[in-house]
């Protein structure tokens, strides 16, 4: 169960946690994000030797704290808004919007850290961010706000923060875990991993509240909508590793091949479907799957059996 307002107030890292900083003696084995999160990375070690296969963590690092500030400024935020003012088609609880604003102010506090701490790597390396780049999930939202009603829009913005908020994402539970990992990147990701169980049990409730009051309709196209939603969240950013391979020195076709061989079609299903077991779960508990079209739309994208 989710807490009480003056729990969050008390709790979110924004008021209880410190900056954290780059400390100036690393140890040599030191990387600035877990080569076991990128599976081509022992292939470039290999290859291309130590400091290609360093930049190239340095990079990942950078990509996935871009996506950090862009999902919780333009995605969580924005949603965290429309219910914060009650915008939605369906009226919401006092004590759920008043906990909205909570939510936005923490993950405006995430995308903060996650802009100061790239700032600190890159004054420490010398490894520049490349240019920002639109992140698949962003591209693949946008194509489905546009390909439906105006109406529906909202909704699946917030059936894209459901998604995102109460999956459990691979990074940010095996950063802090990771030894090797510089301990900027690991307290950064300790903190933010701490609020985010919090965001998961509000977007739970919120959603158990919400789904059930939509019109059959619109529960019935938006239904159909969040196999792919998932997707857009959890499939690999194919391109985003194709620019930084290339950035770091390797040919296109160097890097396409690695990333290829590094996520082989045939495992994509199974790659997903275990960090959405817990929003299958809500789905299931609040109904979603009554209608069986979207059932049906799960199973053959592979997300459910
Ligand atoms: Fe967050
Ligand atoms: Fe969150």
């Amino acid at each position: 169960m989710s807490m009480n307002y003056d729990q969050w107030e008390a709790a979110c890292g924004v008021r209880s946690g410190p900056r954290h900083r780059l400390e100036a003696n690393q140890a040599p084995e030191a990387t600035y994000f877990p080569l076991a999160l990128v599976p081509y990375a022992a292939e470039v070690e290999k290859r291309w030797g130590r400091p290609v296969c360093q930049e190239l963590l340095v990079h990942r690092l950078y990509e996935y704290l871009r996506f950090t500030e862009l999902l919780e400024l333009k995605s969580i935020n924005h949603v965290g808004t429309l219910i914060a003012f009650d915008e939605l088609i369906v009226p919401m609880s006092r004590e759920l919007r008043s906990q909205a604003f909570l939510l936005i102010r923490d993950e405006a506090h995430h995308a903060t850290g996650a802009d100061d701490v790239a700032h600190q790597i890159e004054l420490a390396t010398g490894v520049s961010r490349l240019p920002s780049a639109k992140p698949q999930f962003l591209h693949r939202l946008g194509a489905m706000r546009e390909a439906q009603d105006k109406d529906l829009a909202p909704l699946i913005d917030v059936a894209f923060a459901t998604i995102s908020e109460t999956l459990i994402s691979g990074s940010l539970a095996q950063i802090p875990k990771d030894p090797n990992v510089v301990s900027l990147v690991r307290g950064y990701t300790a903190d933010h991993a701490r609020d985010e169980a919090r965001h998961s049990s509000y977007f739970s409730e919120f959603f158990a509240k919400f789904w059930p009051q939509l019109p059959v309709a619109v529960r019935e196209q938006l239904g159909l909508l969040l196999p792919e939603l998932s997707l857009a969240f959890l499939e690999p950013d194919y391109a985003s590793h194709q620019r930084v391979l290339e950035a770091i020195g390797l040919s296109a076709t160097e890097s396409r091949k690695l990333v290829q061989q590094a996520y082989p079609a045939e495992q994509a299903a199974t790659a997903v479907r275990r960090p959405l077991q817990g929003t299958i779960r809500l789905f299931q508990r609040v109904g979603v799957f009554d209608d069986h079209r979207t059932h049906d739309a799960f199973a053959e994208r592979g997300l459910i059996g």
